[in-house]
């Protein structure tokens, strides 16, 4: 990330409209998480979604993840009152076990705020989240498509791979492709954004 998106991303703005329009649309459609859920949040940045997870999602504990070790020390900080709820990482999404020891099926829920789009082998990241769901699981996601991506603002102030990004309808056949269902609706907002749950299916078929 560069210093523009970097400053966007921890503004009040970035931040009021993470607590207050997309945590309550995530959670109408995906609900709290269970009493003792282990939560993942890959590229957890400085730690404020991680946050959100703990306090709005009511998560138990929760792995969070970045590439970026200077973003680990953010987080770090921001968290460090939630002693051993949190557990911070530096490592990529796209090899949880590597970075992780993340073994199939080991968290309750997972929490995408906006990084998937940043990865060049953006179906890796989305199979690594899939695979490490448990049965039931959810997989919490807000992302930002091709289309914001080629607009002339984001090419000239942010930085972010180019070639093979995703439309809405590509990440959510991604998704299906992984095994995940979609729940509810997914939020899409002028073919920039897209804002959604999808669950991992139990043996039977069912979501939880
Ligand atoms: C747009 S920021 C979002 C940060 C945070 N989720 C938030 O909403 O504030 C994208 C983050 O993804 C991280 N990132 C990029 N590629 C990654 C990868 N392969 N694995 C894990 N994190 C990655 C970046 O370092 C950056 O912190």
């Amino acid at each position: 990330m560069n210093w523009t998106e970097t400053a966007l991303i921890n503004s009040q703005p970035r931040r009021w409209l993470q607590r207050f329009y997309e945590v309550p649309v995530l959670l109408r459609i995906g609900g709290r998480l269970p009493p003792g859920s282990a939560a993942l949040e890959i590229g957890c940045g400085s730690g404020y979604g991680s946050e959100l997870v703990l306090q709005r999602f009511g998560a138990d504990r929760i792995d969070a993840l970045d590439l970026d070790p200077a973003m680990i020390d953010r987080a770090r900080k921001r968290l460090a009152s939630y002693g051993n709820r949190v557990s911070l990482v530096s490592g990529s999404a796209t090899d949880l076990r590597a970075a992780l020891n993340a073994d199939d099926d080991a968290y309750d829920a997972v929490f995408d705020f906006g990084i998937i789009h940043h990865i060049p082998q953006w179906r890796t990241a989305v199979a690594e989240a899939a695979r490490v769901l448990a049965p039931g699981g959810r997989f919490y996601f807000e992302e930002v498509t091709a289309h914001a991506l080629d607009r002339p603002t984001y090419r000239r102030l942010f930085d972010h791979p180019i070639g093979d990004r995703f439309t809405a309808e590509q990440f959510v056949d991604e998704l299906r492709r992984q095994g995940l269902l979609i729940l509810g609706s997914v939020n899409r907002i002028q073919g920039d954004y897209l804002l959604g749950v999808a669950s991992k299916p139990v043996a039977d078929g069912g979501g939880r």
